[in-house]
């Protein structure tokens, strides 16, 4: 696939099918993700990644008791407080999107609230990518791991396997540390669920939107 249309199609899935990627593309999704460049190549990402869907059911489960008992969240990076214009604006329309593809009404927090906990659950998929990185190497590592996570996901949708990368995930580092037995000085960035969207579920059916060049850049021709 040409890299335009990889980019262009990849889209964040929520919703995904029973079956399991096999253990060889998931390989070869990791072997083309590990390409990304690094600050003096340190190559930081230390992603976890369940192979099997019974490994992400375990973790699911265990996550989704945790959120469940009302643990309070405590990200190692804190999460924004607050967004300023013109982020607020941009997150409020790509949620609703999300929203109206489920039919859920501007009025319906409950529904809303109820479908980010989804998050918790992974969204269902059979696989799941939790992201650490070494406390040392400070924003930059966090740099590093970002363009690494844009390579995972260009390469999942390059092997047709759809991602949704999650912040959300990164809520409960030290639940999610000692579940998978990780030493405390590897910060946990971001998740990421995947596995073969479910085309007919209503949240994989609808697309955001990016600025135009014009809105973003400063183009400095003098
Ligand atoms: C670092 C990062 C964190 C994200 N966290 C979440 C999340 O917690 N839950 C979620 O449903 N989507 C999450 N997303 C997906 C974004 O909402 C999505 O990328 C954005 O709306 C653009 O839509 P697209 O991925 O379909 O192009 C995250 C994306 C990134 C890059």
């Amino acid at each position: 696939m040409h890299f335009e249309d990889l980019i262009r199609q990849r889209y964040s899935a929520r919703a995904f099918q029973d079956r399991a990627v096999p253990e060889p593309t998931l390989r070869a999704i990791l072997t083309l993700a590990q390409h990304t460049p690094s600050w003096c190549n340190t190559q930081p990402w230390e992603p976890v990644v369940t192979v099997t869907p019974a490994a992400t059911d375990r973790f699911r489960a265990a996550l989704w008791a945790h959120v469940q008992a009302g643990s309070p969240p405590r990200p190692d990076h804190p999460f924004p407080v607050r967004y300023e214009e013109p982020h607020a604006t941009r997150r409020k329309r790509c949620g609703g999107a999300l929203y109206t593809a489920l039919g859920i009404a501007r009025e319906n927090k409950r529904g809303a609230f109820e479908q980010t906990l989804k998050n918790f659950r992974l969204f269902e998929a059979p696989h799941v990518l939790l992201m650490f990185c070494h406390e040392s190497l400070g924003f930059y590592g966090g740099v590093d791991c970002g363009l690494y996570l844009q390579s995972f996901l260009l390469a999942a949708q390059a092997h047709g396997v759809q991602t949704c990368a999650q912040a959300a995930l990164a809520t409960y580092p030290d639940f999610t540390r000692t579940y998978f037995d990780v030493p405390a000085d590897r910060k946990l960035l971001f998740g990421c669920s995947f596995g073969y969207a479910d085309p007919d579920d209503p949240a994989n059916n609808f697309r955001t939107e990016r600025e135009s060049i014009e809105t973003q850049v400063r183009w400095i021709d003098h």
